[in-house]
């Protein structure tokens, strides 16, 4: 997840098939929004969420690591490509939101096996929701990126 400086080009082709194949990474977000919609079971089931986020954390990691590797190229091509800024823009979100889900991990932690007020709980759910629309937006802009680069390679839209 490392931030380059190189001109960042997109394997479209490779990145929706990343995208498709993460069947993992789907089912772990699906239970994490789940827990994080019912407060009471959150509550109650804190160190199975914690080991959830952290396969989730996990899972995100394998996630970037391949989109990074066979999704997003570095080039030094003279000619920049279109969308070249706009990858390079959400190549560089996945630290940030590394980094979220890192977080959220480790808070999650410090409150197993511990005492906890009332509204403990609160500021840990806005956080997490926090995480969720941030990779959900950075998911659906790759996704129009992919869209966009196909639309390029094959003409449409010119
Ligand atoms: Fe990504």
């Amino acid at each position: 997840m490392a931030i380059t400086s190189g001109i960042i080009v997109l394997n479209a082709a490779f990145l929706q098939e990343i995208k498709e194949d993460d069947v993992l990474l789907r089912q772990l977000l699906d239970q994490a929004r789940q827990r994080f919609e019912n407060r009471r079971w959150l509550n109650h089931s804190l160190r199975d969420t914690w080991r959830m986020l952290e396969a989730l954390r996990d899972q995100l990691a394998t996630h970037f690591t391949l989109e990074e590797a066979c999704g997003y190229l570095e080039t030094s091509l003279e000619e920049v490509p279109e969308l070249s800024e706009q990858a390079a823009r959400l190549k560089n979100e996945h630290g940030p939101l590394f980094q979220q889900i890192c977080d959220l991990c480790e808070k999650v932690a410090q409150g197993v096996d511990r005492r906890r007020g009332p509204d403990w709980l609160t500021p840990l759910v806005d956080e997490f929701w926090c995480f969720w629309n941030h990779l959900r937006r950075h998911e659906q802009q790759e996704q129009a990126l992919i869209f966009q680069a196909f639309q390029q390679d094959t003409g449409v839209g010119d």
